[in-house]
């Protein structure tokens, strides 16, 4: 179907200017029978299960820009990544000339942002759009039209029930509410369809030919019988996989089950990968290494392995890197410098890499309760797809390694021919509804026990599975938060404490928000320090726990010794409660890490002693940030004294800080490394930087003329907001 067809639905035809503008002409089969299937008269819902690259994007977007056009209102985007959000931005940007205003929003889980009142598309996560339904943000009202991109993920344990309950909610908030479900294929997907009353469009179709296969002894076996010899480059068998198709100019993606196996590979290709690049592109890779080495001020030792593996035309990506290193790794694959890219399986959502081969070397990996298990055939299928993408290659290959010839069959069984599984909410466990059914009273969908279970009846699970499971869980749940004092029972109806809707907007477990109030109560009557709230905080479940080691259980045991006069929850005994004794320990394991990261430790260090790379120590630190955040704000509802203390804390760690240093952080530009620099240099308040010159300032290492005079101008008031208002925020200190 040419896209000047699209008139005949009602598609304007600067609408169809701006896809042709963007080499879109012709429509995919997919997309076009949603068209035919009426996708465009917005009277109902549609779920798309379709296989990867096949372009559900673009359905999403005429859906919504029709939508916009017609009737007004506003389109919720939800992805389960942020990276895929930046991804979809850039891709929406092009409607931004027909006046559709586009705009993203994944972080700050205490906000309504009412500046996307304000937008028409808005792109988000499930958790920051669940976040927004506790806040009650108005605009969610004008919602016509959901898209739940990768709406499969309802299969996953940790984020499933979160996507699943805020499209209720917003089916329920809003009754005209149009869903657009797009799901990989999966078993089950008319089930999906059934439950959100929509029609189903299923297809086999997709634009670039993949062609699956498992290699094995130097040939790979195709799905089509076919077989073909694997060129001997090196003796690495892996390497020569990886490399045929860049001889030709193509690139590979590995992936591997652990980040230090995308390390090993990625390091260990780039002593041959180093052969395939141009002089021109030598020039651009030593750029791009230089960058991802200095996004750290102090570079650590997996900034230094990423920057040599770049140089040589290779690259790893996990979540152990920053973020901007990860973008940068991710963009320099898409400009087809970096050649060979190893990764771990999140790369593999909903991304668009210029892979004409996947290489998938392991079909197992490690599951905390259940050992090694063997990986869901939809995720490698996920994995297979992101090979063959229409914008960058015209075929596509996806390769899985096999160790034996009867493994080569197993997996050709198991995995290259095998249909994805059917999914399964995963909302029926207790830990899940507590957060539920306590936001659920708080934002009034309902009041009552039997207003929990009617909501609750419309969710995936409900449909699913037996209704008489859930129920059991929500009044466990309910219990627990009554005992607890988040909601209390007045007659037939439920209403939330003060407490109960606190907590459900700062977007925290209840348990957490239970934790952290007794551990202020605790605090009120008693001398504490930093390492009082760094243990309220590591019991929470967010923070979760960290591996204990042998060699752990005597130095976390020595630590809480030493500080034993602090600790707000004593040492239980190992002999007794041998349970709690273990639980107890690795929570100081946490608290040791952050007490390490506030005395300014290397990040070298923290690798070398907790195995956490940059990415890790930004997770963390965010998460630690947000509950010392939540403990502050629960310490003001129970009028708890001591919150300066949280919030310098909260400073020191959001910043990796000694306390001395919290003046001078408040500068912009100035992070742990440059304010230790400054001060070693008897920098040590900002009125002693006034005092300086721009010459003087520029000669402590790490700052420079350029720092030095925004520092300046920071100080004589001149400049932007952003250092004037850190310093009034912290002006207390
Ligand atoms: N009709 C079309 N003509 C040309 N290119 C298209 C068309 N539709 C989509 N594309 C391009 O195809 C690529 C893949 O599309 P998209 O990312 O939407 O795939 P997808 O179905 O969401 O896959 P995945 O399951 O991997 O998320 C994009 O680069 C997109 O621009
Ligand atoms: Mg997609």
């Amino acid at each position: 179907m040419h896209v000047d067809e699209l008139v005949d639905s009602g598609i304007p035809t600067r609408v169809i200017e701006v896809l042709k503008d963007n080499g879109i002409t012709k429509l995919y089969p997919p997309q076009r029978d949603a068209v035919y299937e009426g996708l465009l008269d917005l009277k109902e819902s549609f779920v798309i299960a379709v296989p990867t690259a096949s372009g559900k994007t673009l359905i999403a977007e005429l859906l919504m820009v029709k939508s916009i056009l017609d009737r007004g209102g506003k389109c919720l985007y939800i992805v389960p990544l942020r990276a895929l959000a930046n991804e979809k931005l850039e891709e929406f940007r092009k409607y931004e000339k027909l006046g559709i205003r586009v705009a993203i929003s994944t972080g700050d889980y205490d906000s309504s942002d009412p500046w996307l009142t304000n937008y028409d598309i808005i792109i988000t996560t499930s958790e920051k759009a669940d976040s927004l339904l506790r806040h009650r943000s108005e605009w969610l009202g004008m919602v016509k039209v959901l898209v739940a991109d990768e709406i499969h993920l309802i299969n996953d344990a940790g984020r499933g029930p979160t996507l699943e309950v805020t499209i209720a909610k917003l089916r329920h908030l809003n009754p005209q509410l149009i869903v657009l479900g797009l799901s990989a294929t999966i078993k089950n997907a008319d089930e999906i369809a059934s439950w959100l009353n929509a029609k189903l469009i299923k297809s086999e179709w997709r634009p670039v030919t993949l062609r699956k296969g498992v290699y094995f002894n130097g040939e790979i076996l195709f799905d089509d019988s076919s077989i073909i010899e694997v060129e001997p480059l090196t003796n690495g068998e892996l390497f020569n996989l990886a490399l045929e198709p860049v001889k030709e100019s193509g690139q590979s993606l590995v992936f591997v089950n652990t980040r230090a196996s995308t390390e090993r590979f990625a390091l260990d290709i780039s002593r041959i990968s180093k052969k395939f690049i141009s002089n021109s592109e030598t020039k651009a890779l030593k750029d791009i290494a230089d960058e991802a080495l200095n996004v750290l001020a102090e570079p650590t030792r997996i900034c230094k392995r990423l920057s040599k593996c770049i140089e040589c035309g290779s690259a790893f990506h996990h979540a152990g890197l920053a973020a901007e290193q990860r973008r940068i790794v991710e963009e320099a694959f898409k400009n087809n410098l970096i050649k060979v890219l190893s990764a771990t399986p999140t790369l593999a959502a909903g991304v668009n890499l210029p892979a004409r081969r996947v290489i998938i070397r392991d079909y197992k990996r490690y599951e905390p309760s259940l050992g090694q298990s063997h990986i869901p055939v939809l995720e490698i299928h996920q994995m297979c797809g992101r090979a063959g993408r229409p914008k960058y290659d015209e075929y596509g290959e996806a390769i899985l390694v096999a160790k034996s010839f009867d493994e080569r069959s197993f997996l050709l069984d198991n995995y290259i021919l095998a249909e994805p599984e059917a999914i399964y909410s995963k909302l029926a466990m207790e830990s899940v509804l507590r957060v539920h059914t306590l936001a659920t009273i708080v934002t009034g969908f309902a009041n009552t026990k039997q207003g929990l279970i009617d909501f609750f009846s419309k969710t995936f699970f409900s449909f699913q599975q037996d209704p008489w499971v859930l129920e059991g869980a929500i009044m466990k749940s309910l219990e627990f938060l009554m005992r607890e004092s988040l909601l209390e029972e007045k007659g037939e109806y439920i209403t939330p404490t003060p407490f109960g809707s606190r907590t459900s907007e700062l977007y925290i477990d209840p348990v957490s928000a239970v934790i952290l109030r007794n551990a202020l109560f605790k605090a009120r009557d008693r001398d504490t320090n930093e390492i009082s709230y760094l243990q309220a905080i590591a019991g929470t479940p967010e923070l979760g726990k960290m591996y204990l080691r042998k060699k752990d259980y005597d130095a976390c045991l020595e630590f809480a010794y030493e500080h034993e006069n602090y600790l707000l929850f004593g040492i239980p005994s190992e002999i007794i409660d041998p349970w709690n004794f273990e639980e107890f320990l690795s929570n100081l394991k946490t608290v040791m890490f952050f007490k390490d990261w506030i005395e300014e430790v290397s990040e070298e260090f923290l690798l070398k002693k907790y195995n956490l790379g940059p990415g890790d120590i930004h997770n963390k630190v965010e998460l630690a940030d947000w509950l010392l955040y939540s403990m502050a704000e629960i310490g003001k509802l129970f009028k708890i004294p001591k919150i300066r203390e949280v919030l310098k804390l909260r400073v020191r760690v959001k910043h990796g800080i000694k306390e001395e240093l919290l003046p001078l952080i408040t500068l912009r530009g100035i992070g742990r490394a440059r304010a230790r620099r400054l001060f070693a240099r008897g920098y040590r308040t900002l009125g002693d930087i006034r005092k300086a010159d721009v010459k003087e300032l520029s000669r402590v290492e790490m700052i420079g003329e350029k720092l030095a005079k925004s520092i300046k101008s920071q100080l004589e008031g001149k400049e932007e907001k952003v250092g004037i208002e850190r310093q009034s925020r912290l002006a207390d200190f």
